[in-house]
Parts: structure tokens; sequence; C-alpha cells
């Protein structure tokens, strides 16, 4: 990692399904002005769409199963193209498996990323056991017009069915958020995406953040780490 008091900018968020990155990207964006763009979402946006394409990533993603990269590795390049992302940018999600992390590093070396300075300076890992992620998830809801993410117990509303943010009331869940798919997601976290850990460990990019605590003792001690 590069020197210590810097502000990072161009931050990997990591960690099990329901470890927080959703939330902590979020606070993240707010704080540093940048984009956190979230690869489940840009995927879930693109089954909205009713093409062939978008039906054939919402079958795999309400199974828990990955999505081959082609379906999002050129989404998140085009993210990180626009010219607003030049001042740096956040990643949920993304790279979730040792072949994407290969095909971003490369995407990083090309001469646009290169003379923009937008290789990755930062990767968090958020760790929580998995105890915590099916309690995290079944009570998750998001905000139907602004997309605030809240839970039932530990992120509320401040007024019982009004989003703190827009003042929407409608709320809506997930369909990937059920028991069986949450852990077959835990599976293939195991499987395909912790091997990622030792690649970024190995680049010197790496730091864990206990992922346990209240979300605002975890986005503090992400904020001593970043920087802000
Ligand atoms: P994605 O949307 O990325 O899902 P995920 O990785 O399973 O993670 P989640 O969004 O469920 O959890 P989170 O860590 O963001 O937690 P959150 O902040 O919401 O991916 C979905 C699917 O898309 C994948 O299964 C796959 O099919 C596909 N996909 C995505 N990326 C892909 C890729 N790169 N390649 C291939 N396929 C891909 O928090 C959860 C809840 O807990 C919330 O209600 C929140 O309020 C609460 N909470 C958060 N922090 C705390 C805390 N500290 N204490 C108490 N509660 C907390």
């Amino acid at each position: 990692m590069a020197e210590e008091h810097q502000q990072y900018r161009r931050i990997i968020l990591m960690g099990p399904p329901g470890s927080g990155k959703g939330t902590q990207g979020a606070i993240l964006s707010q704080k540093l002005g940048l984009h956190t763009y979230s690869a489940g979402e840009l995927l879930r946006e693109a089954t909205q769409s009713g093409s062939r394409e978008g039906l054939a990533i919402k079958k795999i993603i309400d199974k828990g199963n990955l999505v081959p990269a082609k379906y999002i590795v050129n989404r998140i390049k085009a993210k990180l193209m626009e010219p607003e992302n030049l001042k740096g940018y956040i990643l949920d999600g993304f790279p979730r498996t040792l072949q994407q992390a290969k095909v971003f590093e490369r995407l990083q070396h090309k001469s646009f990323f290169k003379q923009n300075h937008l290789q990755v300076d930062l990767v968090l890992l958020l760790q929580v056991p998995d105890e915590y992620v099916l309690e995290r998830i079944l009570g998750r809801s998001s905000c139907a017009t602004c997309g605030t993410l809240y839970h039932e117990k530990f992120k509320p509303t401040k007024v019982f069915g009004v989003c703190d943010v827009c003042g929407g009331k409608e709320f809506t869940k997930r369909a990937d958020d059920t028991y069986e798919t949450v852990v077959s997601r835990l599976r293939n976290y195991r499987s395909v995406t912790a091997p990622v850990i030792p690649y970024y460990e190995e680049k010197g990019l790496l730091v864990c953040v206990d992922g346990t605590g209240p979300i605002d003792v975890v986005s503090e001690k992400i904020r001593k780490i970043v920087g802000y």
C-alpha cells in the first residue's frame, strides 16, 4: 500500500454477502464525493430490460450463482471511463473471481487507465462470520424510489414506512434474498471469491476490516483507513 495518511480514492470493497459492502459504499460515496458501482446493482439493472441477456442474468442471480464475466466486465469498464469518474471510484462486488481480477488488472494497464491514474489503490475486505449474514440479508429492504438500504432491526427508517432520504413509502426486497439463495451465495463466496483475497494481499493493496459492529462503528474504522 502507498504512503500513510494519503486519501485513497480508487477502492474495491470485498466481503461475503451481507457484510455491508453496499452500506459502506454509500457512506464512502457521500464522504469522498465518488460514485460507488455495485456489480450486483448493475446486473439487476440489466435484468429490467427484459432482453434475452437480462433474462439469462436474472436466472443466474436468482439461484445465487455468479454470472459469466462477459456480462459484468464491460459494464464496469464503461462506468470507470466516464469523465466524472476520473477523480476516483468505489467498486462493490467486483472483481469477484480470480479471472475477473486478472482481466481488471490488464484493463488498468491500458493507456486510458494509466494516463488518468485510475489504478486501484485500496482493497477493503469486510470480514463478517456466516452467522451474521442470514440475519442481515433476510431483514434487508431498500427504498423503491431512491434505493437507500434499510434493515428492519439494524437500520430501520426514522419514521415507520417512510424513507429517510427521499420520503418514499414503497420498499422492496431482493428476489435473491432467500435462505436457499444466501446459502448458495455463501458457498460461491468461499469457493470462487475468497481466492481473490491473497491475490490483492500479495499486491499490498488489501486491508481487512472487522465488519461485525454497528454500521457507524464499521464506517469509522473505514474512515481511518481511507483517510478522509
Ligand atoms: P450483490 O448485490 O453484490 O450481493 P452480495 O455480494 O451477495 O452482497 P449483498 O448486496 O447481499 O450484501 P452487502 O455486502 O452489500 O451488504 P449490505 O450493505 O446490503 O450481488 C448479487 C448477485 O449478483 C450475486 O449473487 C451474483 O449472482 C451477481 N454478481 C454480482 N457481482 C458479480 C460479479 N462480479 N461477477 C459475477 N456475478 C456477480 O447489508 C446487508 C444488510 O445488513 C442491510 O440491510 C444493511 O442495512 C445491514 N447492515 C449493513 N452493515 C451492518 C452492520 N455493520 N450492522 C448491522 N447491520 C448491517
